[in-house]
């Protein structure tokens, strides 16, 4: 039996886009391959998703609030949608579920995106005016804010790669939208914390594990760059893993792959986790998952990679939660509905059916019992 520190946090992560449907905004407006229509509808059946993370004995939940809704024009501020949001959040707590807030997940305002997007130089600055409207509004029920996700993948795909919206191909841009990431992050973790004093603000950040020679050359900038310029903006680090890259494994082509042919390699997160020690935060895993539609993989894979985690947390890092990515099936980015994150199936052809997949029970007696049973 592999025991969790006491209070750890067990749920599962979703955004906005990706599974509530119905939303306008600068993705929606790319082209038919980027809009996510009705997604899964969890717009008008949060209630029921968040049914099934409690079933799962979850205590903890992460989603984003989408700012095209709430500032669908700028500095319009859609009262409705707060309260939709207020209603979401209220559901979470009156299941026991710990709301972690995200507060951008990769989608614009069309208003936004018209300006530039964040390489408009006042970006920052509208960012931290959303910031502080929901800081505001949801200051008494709300501890746990991740300001950004991911700002290396967002930046990678969407300003140098160029196959997500804008679709700039620039390493100059990259680094420029970068920088005013950061800024924006430390614009809004000043505010988060003038309003709130209960709150805890961090990012989420995707690190990958790098092994061999390549470390030497991509390690710092991908992992380390981003928590380095906000070293003193943060109150923990959320870590999304789902990569361990290597010359080796690229040539060997051996092991376990997911349906999107990412390779199954649980150490990484051990390795991961013992290069954070030295920024001496708490840390939360605050993604980790995989596309298996048929469900053949994913229990071992959440048990291997948990055990890495205790593995971590036994050699004095300090890991306070694990949110499963994901609760639901969902829209992924610019792949479609066809990879299956999800612990519970969506039924796409049958009016959106909730179906948990037999993985969900393995994790489900994770959580009620804060442990592994090997
Ligand atoms: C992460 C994203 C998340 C999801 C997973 C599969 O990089 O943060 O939205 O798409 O990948």
């Amino acid at each position: 039996m592999l025991k969790f520190p006491e209070n750890f946090y067990w749920g599962t992560a979703t955004s906005a886009y990706q599974v509530e449907g119905g939303i306008k905004n600068n993705w929606s407006m790319a082209g038919k391959k980027y809009d996510a229509e009705r997604a899964c509808d969890h717009y008008h059946r949060f209630e029921e998703d968040f049914d099934l993370a409690r079933n799962m004995n979850n205590n903890a939940h992460r989603f984003s609030i989408e700012w095209a809704r709430i500032e669908p024009e700028q500095e319009k501020f859609d009262q409705k949608e707060i309260e939709h949001y207020r209603k979401v959040i209220l559901a979470l707590k009156q299941r026991r579920l710990e709301p972690f807030v995200t507060l951008y997940h990769w989608t614009l305002p069309a208003w936004f995106a018209e300006k530039g997007g964040w390489l408009n130089p006042d970006a920052p600055k509208y960012f931290e005016r959303f910031v502080e409207k929901i800081v505001l509004e949801y200051k008494d029920l709300v501890k746990f804010w991740i300001t950004l996700n991911e700002p290396n993948v967002y930046t990678l795909n969407s300003f140098l790669r160029g196959v997500w919206p804008p679709f700039v191909k620039s390493y100059f841009k990259m680094n420029r939208a970068l920088g005013q990431l950061v800024e924006a992050h430390k614009l809004a973790y000043k505010k988060i914390h003038e309003i709130s004093n209960q709150a805890q603000a961090g990012i989420a950040t995707n690190n990958v594990c790098f092994k061999g020679i390549i470390k030497l050359f991509i390690d710092y900038k991908w992992n380390h760059w981003f928590l380095n310029k906000i070293k003193n903006s943060q109150d923990f680090i959320g870590l999304n893993y789902y990569f361990t890259h290597s010359l080796k494994n690229s040539i060997l082509k051996n092991g376990e792959i997911n349906d999107l042919g990412w390779r199954i390699i649980p150490e990484g997160v051990y390795n991961i986790l013992m290069d954070l020690k030295k920024d001496n935060k708490p840390i939360y895993i605050t993604e980790n998952g995989l596309a298996d539609a048929n469900d053949t993989k994913r229990a071992k894979f959440i048990i291997d990679h948990l055990k890495c985690v205790y593995k971590a947390i036994n050699e004095g890092i300090d890991v306070k939660g694990y949110f499963h990515w994901s609760l639901i099936d969902n829209f992924e980015w610019d792949k479609g509905f066809m990879p299956r994150f999800g612990l519970v199936e969506i039924d796409y052809e049958n009016n959106l059916k909730r179906i948990p997949r037999p993985s969900s029970e393995i994790y489900t007696e994770i959580c009620k019992n804060n442990a592994i049973n090997i």
